[in-house]
């Protein structure tokens, strides 16, 4: 039986959490792969708001398995207190969480890098990181020698893998200025994480074998991608990006399940552009219109509640890696929040040293010296948040997503206009195939 992937196109946060929770009753088993506590995925329901992290945004439905493969990075104070936070409001994780003993540890040390070394980029500037310790530790799984992954915990050598690398960083540590960091206490962060690892125990598994013995047995998965493909490690704005691949091209390798089980790729893109910390953001607007994006957007940072730079839709971007991520269609989300602007602007090529280019540079200092070129499209005044199907949406509304479409190639099958799950548009199944609703002649 096929699978689903949802992958963010623009910089994270493009409430792929409120697309997987709605995709979720369609399939059996959803999976995070890739990033950690970085993530803060949002689904609202019933006037109940829920802010999941690094546990699938499945977790809300009854029957279906949440699984954590080996391609996240987890920490288990993190996944702890989002494990008990959910159920204390009634969700249940007995049988239905597993994470994967081949998953990377945050540690505390990994912490205490984040915030050292983020602001020291070789080019200067700050990457502007969430401090959850993600890069260090995708650094020391590649590394190796310093890693410690979460089927360690169970080994009759764990404290002195722990004493091991405390030794190691807290050398590192001490050739840095005096009182920037104290040193770790190797005795006490591994009593503490021989006491998580006891809690995690029943939910610690090889993840790969339930998932492709899963696959095979036709079970239907959903694979939740999270940050955004323009924060993808090898493929993203490089160097302001997150350590995996938060693109399409990390699903088989975060999780363990070759591509060809996935058959739907949905591509999530905002109506607008948002980004939360360093980098270029070719479209930002640093005024009254990213000022009315921001506060109806309500685009405050999940996870660090820094605002979010906001600007208009960036369909070169979005074409980029709607292409990189192999999407078949698009779901378009907070098409409510543009209600209310006179005239909307989508940005469809860059001039860049006075050249115009439809392509995604490769190159840091070219899409720094970016400059949009914009189409104007009409706004409209109306409140889209009662709109139930695409007819119900206001002629420019729907022309505005149509462009979309058209620029990036691909159809739209989803619209939302509200954070709750019933505030969606989900064209009728098989529609995916189909153009968003045909092309409108300008002068209609
Ligand atoms: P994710 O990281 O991609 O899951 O997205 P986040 O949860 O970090 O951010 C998306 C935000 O937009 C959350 O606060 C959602 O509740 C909210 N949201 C989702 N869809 C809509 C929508 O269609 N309209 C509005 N106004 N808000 C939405
Ligand atoms: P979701 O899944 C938005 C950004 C950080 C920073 C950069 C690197 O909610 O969409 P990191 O801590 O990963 O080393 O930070 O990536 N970032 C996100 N921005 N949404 C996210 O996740 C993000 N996860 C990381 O702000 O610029
Ligand atoms: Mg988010």
């Amino acid at each position: 039986m096929p699978g689903t992937c949802v992958i963010g196109l623009q910089w994270g946060d493009e409430a792929k959490g409120k697309l997987v929770d709605i995709l979720t009753e369609d399939h059996d088993i959803v999976v995070r792969y890739q990033g950690g506590a970085n993530a803060g995925h949002t689904v609202v329901s019933s006037g109940q708001t829920w802010k999941l992290s690094i546990i699938p945004s499945g977790i809300l439905r009854d029957g279906v398995a949440c699984v954590v493969t080996g391609g996240v990075v987890l920490d288990p104070a993190k996944v702890l207190e989002e494990m008990d936070g959910l159920e204390s409001r009634g969700i249940r994780m007995e049988g239905k969480l597993q994470l994967s003993d081949r998953a990377h540890v945050v540690f505390p040390w990994h912490i205490v890098e984040d915030r050292l070394l983020d602001g020291s980029l070789s080019g200067g500037g700050a990457i502007g990181t969430t401090g959850r310790g993600i890069g260090p530790c995708y650094r020391d799984k590649v590394g190796r020698a310093l890693a410690i992954r979460l089927g360690d915990l169970y080994r009759d050598d764990f404290r002195a893998r722990v004493e091991h690398v405390v030794d190691f960083k807290n050398r590192l540590f001490s050739s840095w200025p005096s009182g920037t960091t104290a040193p770790l206490d190797a005795a006490a962060i591994h009593a503490q994480y021989a006491t998580y690892a006891e809690r995690l125990r029943p939910h610690v598994a090889d993840t790969n074998a339930f998932l492709l013995d899963a696959v095979e047995q036709g079970s239907r998965l959903l694979f939740e991608g999270a940050q955004g493909a323009l924060l993808d490690i090898d493929h993203g704005t490089f160097p302001f990006v997150t350590s995996s691949n938060s693109s399409g091209v990390g699903v088989a390798s975060g999780s363990g399940v070759p591509g060809r089980w996935v058959n739907r790729v949905i591509g999530v893109v905002k109506a607008y552009s948002t980004r939360v910390g360093g980098g270029p953001l070719p479209t930002e607007q640093d005024n009254a219109i990213g000022m009315h994006l921001r506060e109806r957007g309500r685009e405050y940072g999940t996870v660090t509640k820094r605002p979010r730079r906001c600007g208009w839709f960036d369909a070169v971007a979005a074409r980029y890696t709607a292409r990189l991520s192999g999407v078949d269609e698009l779901a378009v989300m907070l098409l409510d929040v543009l209600g209310g602007l006179d005239e909307l602007k989508i940005c469809s090529a860059y001039e860049i040293d006075g050249r115009r280019t439809t392509q995604f540079p490769s190159q840091i200092a070219d899409l720094e010296r970016a400059v949009p070129v914009y189409e104007t499209l009409p706004g409209w005044p109306d409140e889209l948040d009662t709109a139930r199907d695409e007819h119900a949406l206001p002629l420019h509304a729907r022309r505005y997503v149509d462009r979309i479409a058209q620029l990036l190639g691909r159809p739209v099958s989803i619209v939302s206009v509200g954070p709750d799950r019933d505030q969606t548009i989900i064209r009728d199944s098989g529609s995916a195939r189909r153009p968003w609703h045909p092309l409108q002649p300008a002068n209609a």
